[in-house]
C-alpha cells in the first residue's frame, strides 16, 4: 500500500515528462478503453485506480519513464511487474494542467457537440419507446461508480448518456405520450437555457447581478401582465405584490405556507406566538397534490389539522366552497385557527379547477390566505377563454 507522502507530489515533476512526450493520449487511450481497474493505491483520498499496462508494453520510451518515475517515487510500493504502474489518468491530467475547464476551442466543439445532440434526439424522439425498458437499478449496472475525472473526454460523456441515460429515458416529448400532462419545450427555451447557463448570474442581490435582478422582476410582472391580474400583483404596484422565480411548485408551496403560517401566529397576538403554532389549520381538497401535504409537515403544521376535504364527481372533483366553510366553522369552533387553503387550478389526477373566487371568499371569513396551485393550468388562464376562472378570483382578493 502506498503511503503518499511528499514523495508522491515530488512526482508530479517526472509524470509531467511522461506527458510531455505525448503519452497523455495513450493514457486516457487506456483508461477509457478500462483496460484493467484496480484500487491499488488509496489514501488521503487519492487514489490511483487505472493499470496502465498495454501501452506501457508497446511503448519503450514510456516503459523507461515510468520505470524512472517508480525509481523516484521510491516509497510507493506499486505492487506491479516493471512495465506496470498505477496510475490515473485523469487526476494527473488535472495535475499537470491538462484540466482546462473552460478552454475556448473545447467550448465550442462541445456545445456543437451538445447542439447536434439534442437536435437529433428531437428529430427521433419518437424512434424511442415512450415508456422507458429498465428494471430499477439498471443504470449502476452501466456507469462507472465513481465520477469521471476531470480530464474525461467529452464525447465518451455523451456516448454514456446514450449508452446509460437515454434508454433510462420516459420521453415526455414524444409524439406518442399521453400520460400525466404535457411537458412543453421549445428552441428559444433551450437556447435561453443555454445562455443564461453560460452567463451563470449569481443573482443574491441587486449588485451581485443587476440585470437578473431585475430582470426577474420584470418577467415576473410580464406574467401578471399576461394573466390580467391587477396592478397590486406588480412589483411597484399599489400593493406589496410583485412575484419571484422559484425553483418547483413544492417550493412556491412551503414559502406561502410559511408566509402564511407567520401571519396567523401573528394574528394570533397576545403573546400566543409560536404557542399557538399546534392550533394552525391547513386545508385542501383530497385532490390537492401530494406536496401539500408534505409543506404542512415541514412548515411545522400539526398532520392532524391538515385537511383534505373530499370531494364529489358530482362537482367535478373541485373543492367546494361550502364544505370548505363547514370544515373551517367545525375548526374555528372548536378553537381552532383555520390559517392556509390550498385551491387548485387543474389538479394532477383529474384537472379539477377549484372555485377561486368562491373559496376566496369563505377563507377571508376566517383570515385564511389562500395559495393557488396552478402548476398545471394555471399557464392555460393566458388563454382569453380561460381567463374567467382567474379574473373571478383576482377580482376578489385584498
Ligand atoms: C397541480 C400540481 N401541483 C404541484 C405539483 C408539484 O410540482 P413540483 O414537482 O414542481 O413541485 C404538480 C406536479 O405535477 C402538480 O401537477
Amino acid at each position: 500500500m502506498v503511503k503518499p507522502t511528499s514523495q508522491w507530489w515530488k512526482s508530479v515533476v517526472p509524470l509531467k515528462e511522461v506527458f510531455k512526450c505525448g503519452v497523455n493520449y495513450k493514457l486516457q487511450d487506456v483508461s477509457r478503453k478500462s483496460s484493467r481497474i484496480s484500487e491499488y493505491l488509496s489514501e488521503n483520498g487519492w487514489r490511483l485506480r487505472k493499470i496502465l499496462r498495454g501501452a506501457t508494453a508497446m511503448h519503450t520510451e514510456l516503459r523507461m519513464r515510468i520505470r524512472d518515475l517508480k525509481n523516484l517515487v521510491s516509497n510507493i510500493n506499486v505492487e506491479s511487474r516493471p512495465d506496470e504502474i498505477c496510475i490515473d489518468a485523469n487526476l494527473a491530467t488535472s495535475f499537470l494542467g491538462g484540466f482546462k475547464p473552460l478552454d475556448l476551442d473545447d467550448l465550442r466543439t462541445q456545445l456543437h457537440q451538445a447542439v447536434d445532440f439534442i437536435t437529433d434526439y428531437y428529430k427521433h424522439v419518437d424512434s424511442h419507446p415512450v415508456l422507458a425498458q429498465v428494471e430499477p437499478g439498471y443504470l449502476r449496472r452501466i456507469l462507472p461508480p465513481t465520477p469521471p475525472g476531470p480530464a474525461a473526454a467529452f464525447d465518451s460523456v455523451l456516448h454514456e448518456l446514450r449508452r446509460g441515460v437515454l434508454p433510462g429515458m420516459t420521453h415526455w416529448a414524444s409524439p406518442s405520450f399521453f400520460a400525466y400532462f404535457p411537458a412543453t419545450n421549445s428552441a428559444a427555451s433551450l437556447a435561453g437555457d443555454l445562455v443564461a447557463s453560460a452567463l451563470n448570474p449569481v443573482a443574491f442581490t441587486w449588485l451581485a447581478s443587476p440585470a437578473a435582478t431585475e430582470l426577474e422582476a420584470l418577467v415576473l410582472d410580464w406574467l401578471a401582465h399576461l394573466l390580467r391580474l391587477p396592478q397590486r400583483f406588480h412589483h411597484g404596484g399599489a400593493g406589496r405584490g410583485g412575484g419571484v422565480l422559484l425553483a418547483t411548485t413544492s417550493e412556491a408551496m412551503l414559502c406561502t405556507l410559511v408566509a402564511a403560517r407567520d401571519a396567523a401566529l401573528r394574528r394570533a397576538g397576545g403573546g400566543a406566538g409560536v404557542a399557538a403554532l399546534p392550533r394552525l389549520v391547513a386545508y385542501g381538497s383530497d385532490q390537492t397534490h401530494s406536496t401539500f401535504v408534505k409543506a404542512c409537515r415541514i412548515a411545522g403544521f400539526d398532520p392532524a389539522l391538515v385537511r383534505c376535504v373530499a370531494t364529489r364527481p358530482e362537482s367535478e372533483f373541485a373543492l367546494e366552497p361550502a364544505r370548505l366553510r363547514e370544515a373551517m366553522e367545525a375548526d374555528a369552533a372548536a378553537g381552532l385557527v383555520p390559517a392556509y387553503v390550498c385551491v387548485t387550478v387543474g389538479t394532477t389526477s383529474s384537472t379539477a379547477v377549484d372555485p377561486v373566487g368562491p373559496i376566496a371568499e369563505v377563507a377571508s371569513l376566517f383570515g385564511a390566505w389562500v395559495h393557488v396551485d396552478a402548476a398545471y393550468a394555471g399557464s392555460a388562464c393566458i388563454c382569453p377563454e380561460f381567463r374567467a376562472t382567474w379574473t373571478a378570483w383576482s377580482g376578489r382578493t385584498r
